[in-house]
């Protein structure tokens, strides 16, 4: 008897092994969704649940069922402006490929009333672990059509994502204004209607939306208008109707009611109107926004070769919006900073913004609407081809921009200096829980994305470029796609000149890139590659990575010989190659800084770079002098060579005209100011910094009108490093103009206004900045509100900027939309810096509560705050501060990273200080 029933426990637990080994198959199949991706990292997943077999089936994982579809959706929503809340319903058509037990779906937020399947009410309860609404039907659902339907309510006010309010004051009444609006990328169209918000579940979707009949209210969507019914669903509203959309996926709806004004639609070379809207008062500075996005359309459908799906696309400036822009269907959202031009008001960098946010935004339509990344892993897809594209678009309709060599102080070296860490991530990311995917919208995606997209163009020449994303593009229209797809489709436009996948892989597969050096022997030169990190001693396995972090090198380079630029490949299997530059004296690799890679020469050669620099500038163009600078500082930095390389080099910069170039020079002292800043060599610093700036030839304080672009846009470099290091000349011109300003409200030219206010308010008093304060609140113009803001967190006396940190928590003096703007400008500023790390630490259950961990700018913080801190007992705060709070969000690999730079600024000193120190020192004798 007793051996019987052993046996019996034994093959009772035997099938309980087994329905636990199917339970665990099925997790991983269904986890990525059968999508090809393996999780190879486990750290990432921890945040989904443990796989025990007590959990009910939908809370095994993040991902819906790949067996269910969406191919309609009719959805009504009904704002109500004045009560800051919304009801709504909707109405999904789904296709079941197998038969299914339940429906799990999206909702956030929401109160949902009512579950309704196949026309009876059924059970629905919320599984808020996974942000999603469960619904189980009596018996199980066969495979084909069924038709969900859900009847729900929620606020508009809880934050600025999801749907949501945003006020204004008009423009001449001074009343508050409020509209609805959404922002749903990436895991936000839950928080408005119940839904399948995964890429790759696309669908048609059929909208209504409740309008009040009154005060100028208008509807608008993805798409045109079809009809609207007067005193429906009652008297005093309206229900607006718009046509069907094409399919596509649940963040790129939008929902908006509004009182805004329009301008004349003008009409694309296709035929369809582009419409552009903003509150009363700001229409008309939506007119250079509405240029910039006939010119990038026209240009991408004739690139692209491939028409704009809709019949209509409308640009708008939301008075508050949680990031730059937002790429809708046929309804583009925008910050009023990022779209707004104003002569009058608008600097040249502003104008630049609005340009290139245009056309990012403009090039989603086709990369990311028409053709989507299957699951955000490939993320880089979307925002890495958006932000190469809005370059491409530029340099057409604004070609005396240099926007090529922009792109380098823009994206590839910015993105490099994070690139350099180990805390660093490959451009293709596995993610699962909403917080990851809010974290991988970072540079990492869209700039070291768009660096290695403009290499591979090098690589494969600007035609076979072109016609490999065509075909990409058709190939996966209105559907999804993967990196690897991309890749097929490059491979056959270029046919058998490169492997492309296997190039490509090694640049977007692991984290990091390779620094080339090369050594002079003869005529012979030998080039070998190693990973570039900024910390020397950084201890990691290359068995990390599938490709041990070697990379597929497309080299260039250009020599005195001639004007040829020569191409070789260093690959990650070659040790080392050699070529022959016969009898050169000079030689520059990375022609243009195409290469996402650096370069170290010898120390001859690197001096006889410096010496065509300081003798004939002209040689080499401005990406390549820009490229010089910023790999000898990085080189310098991590110690692959002496920080004389690096100085010697900026010696040249009393003949250089070109902005970019000075940027990049200007961004390196100015981190090395920041490293000496309590050091006695900062004396001699600052001052070699103003020999350089007196011995310019310009008068760039006078305001002539025939600068052109690039003209103007040095002139902001300049004054503003003037004014940094305490040039005297610069900082009584400063103080004039700021004096003018408060006393006479002459406000300086736009382009120096932000220097004007933040080193007048800089050395200014109590009184001035109270004065600025008022300023800033009466101020109507976003950009120039926003000079002033910034100007508020340049005074000196911590206890101003202690009030100002009060103010701030007020909504109505500062936007939620800029609250961490602010905070991060403020910790820019010495005085404010140990302010704000107490704050961020005595307030963070404030800034929890109100932003939530899964805020995007708000995981910023600790990065932004933490970067030039540089002492053993800052560190440790740090460290003792995350212990405190392991449940990091969305800021989790922004602590990884601040710890990273911390401890390598601490090393910094020890490294380099004496040589720094010397070099200055006899520099400025
Ligand atoms: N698709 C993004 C908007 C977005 C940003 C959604 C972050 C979710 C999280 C849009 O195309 C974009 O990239 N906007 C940028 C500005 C752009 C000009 C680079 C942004 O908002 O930072
Ligand atoms: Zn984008």
């Amino acid at each position: 008897m007793a051996a019987i029933v052993t046996s019996l426990r034994l093959s009772s637990s035997l099938i309980l092994i087994a329905a636990i080994i199917v339970v665990v198959i099925v997790a991983m199949k269904t986890d990525n969704g059968g999508l090809g991706q393996s999780y190879r990292t486990p750290d990432r997943l921890t945040r989904d649940k443990p796989m025990v077999m007590s959990g009910k089936p939908w809370e095994l994982t993040h991902r819906l069922s790949q067996y269910i579809r969406p191919t309609q959706y009719f959805i009504n929503l009904h704002p109500n402006l004045e009560h800051g809340t919304f009801t709504g319903s909707v109405d999904i058509i789904l296709t079941l490929d197998s038969t299914q037990n339940y429906i799990k779906l999206h909702s956030k937020g929401l109160n949902i009333k009512e579950t309704v399947l196949n026309s009876s009410v059924v059970k629905g309860f919320p599984y808020s672990e996974h942000e999603s609404w469960i619904v189980v039907p009596d018996k199980a659902l066969s495979v084909g059509e069924h038709k969900l339907q859900l009847k729900f309510e929620g606020s508009l006010t809880s934050k600025i994502i999801g749907f949501y309010r945003s006020v204004y004051t008009d423009i001449e009444t001074k009343e508050q204004k409020f509209i609805a609006t959404s922002k749903f990328e990436p895991t936000y169209a839950r928080l408005a209607f119940p839904c399948f918000d995964e890429p790759q579940l696309k669908s048609k979707f059929k909208i209504s939306l409740i309008r009040p009949s009154s005060n100028n209210y208008i509807a608008l969507s993805n798409m045109n208008q079809e009809s609207e019914e007067p005193n429906v669903p009652s008297n005093g509203l309206t229900s607006v109707n718009f046509a069907n959309t094409v399919p596509m996926s649940t963040y790129l709806a939008c929902f908006i009611v509004c009182d805004f004004q329009s301008l004349e639609p003008v009409i694309a070379d296709q035929g369809f109107p582009l419409t552009v809207y903003a509150r009363r008062g700001q229409s008309d500075n939506m007119k250079y926004a509405q240029f910039v996005g006939l010119k990038s359309i026209n240009f991408y459908v004739n690139y692209f070769g491939i028409q704009y799906p809709l019949p209509k696309l409308d640009l708008i400036a939301i008075p508050d919006f949680v990031s730059g822009a937002m790429e809708h269907w046929g309804l583009v959202t925008f910050r009023e900073t990022s779209v707004l031009y104003k002569e009058s008001v608008s600097s040249i960098t502003n104008k630049e913004q609005v340009a290139l946010t245009v056309a990012h935004e403009l090039a989603h339509m086709w990369f990311g609407n028409l053709a989507t990344m299957k699951w955000w892993n490939d993320l880089w897809l979307n925002e890495g081809f958006a932000s190469y594209m809005e370059f491409k678009a530029i340099n057409v309709v604004h070609p005396d921009w240099d926007v090529d060599t922009i792109f380098l102080v823009h994206s590839l070296q910015p993105v490099q200096s994070l690139d350099d860490k180990l805390s660093s991530h490959a451009i293709v990311q596995d993610v699962s829980h909403p917080d990851q995917i809010t974290e991988i919208f970072d540079r990492i995606s869209y700039d070291k994305g768009s660096s290695v997209i403009r290499m591979l163009e090098g690589m494969l020449g600007e035609e076979v470029f072109r016609a490999g994303v065509s075909a990409y593009l058709q190939r996966h229209k209105f559907s999804n796609a993967e990196t690897d797809d991309l890749w097929a489709e490059l491979q056959a436009a270029a046919q058998n000149s490169v492997d492309v996948k296997k190039v490509m892989d090694t640049w977007t597969r692991q984290a990091g890139f390779p620094v080339v050096s090369v050594v002079r022997n003869g005529t012979k030169l030998s080039l070998t590659q190693q990973r570039f990190l900024a910390d020397p001693n950084a201890e990691y396995s290359s068995d990390v990575s599938l490709y041990k972090y070697k990379w597929e090198i497309p080299i260039t380079y250009i020599t005195s010989n001639d004007k040829i630029v020569h191409k070789v490949w260093l690959t990650k299997d070659q040790n080392t190659i050699n070529i022959d530059i016969s009898n050169a004296e000079w030689i520059k690799f990375n022609h243009r800084q195409v290469g996402y890679y650096m370069v170290n020469y010898s120390e001859n050669d690197w001096a006889l770079l410096s010496h065509l620099l300081k003798n004939n500038i002209n040689t080499l163009n401005a990406a390549d002098r820009s490229n010089l600078i910023h790999d000898a500082f990085s080189l310098a930095e991590a110690s692959h060579s002496p920080y004389s390389i690096a100085l010697d080099m900026t010696r040249y910069l009393i003949s250089e005209d070109h902005y970019v170039p000075w940027y990049v020079a200007a961004s390196n002292l100015i981190n090395l100011r920041i490293n000496l800043y309590y050091r006695p060599a900062h004396y001699n610093l600052d001052k070699y910094i103003q020999n350089l700036l007196v011995s310019l030839k310009q008068d760039f304080w006078n305001d002539s009108n025939d600068r052109n672009f690039l003209e103007r846009k040095i002139r902001g470099v300049i004054l503003n490093l003037g004014c940094l290091v305490g040039l005297p000349s610069y900082q009584v011109k400063a103080l004039e103009l700021f004096k003018k300003y408060l006393t006479d409200k002459v406000k300086p030219d736009p382009d120096i206004r932000s220097v004007v206010y933040y080193y007048g308010m800089a050395s200014g008093n109590v009184d001035e900045w109270n004065q600025l304060w008022k300023m800033y609140l009466n101020e109507n113009e976003p950009q120039e509100k926003v000079k002033l803001m910034y100007a508020l967190t340049a005074v000196k006396e911590p206890w101003i900027l202690t009030r100002l940190l009060q103010l701030a928590k007020n909504e109505s003096y500062i936007r939620s939309q800029d609250y961490f703007i602010l905070l991060i400008n403020m910790g820019r500023n010495p005085s404010g810096s140990p302010l704000l790390w107490d704050f961020l630490r005595d307030e963070w259950k404030y800034l929890v509560d109100r932003f939530t961990l899964n805020d995007r700018a708000f995981g910023r913080l600790i990065p932004s705050v933490c970067a030039n801190f540089n002492t053993p007992r800052r560190l440790e705060e740090m460290k003792e501060f995350f212990n405190k709070h392991p449940e990091a969000g969305a800021g989790a690999s922004g602590r990884k990273t601040a710890l990273e730079a911390v401890s390598n600024n601490i090393k910094w000193l020890e490294r380099h200080e004496t040589i720094v120190t010397d070099w200055l020192s006899n520099a400025t004798k």
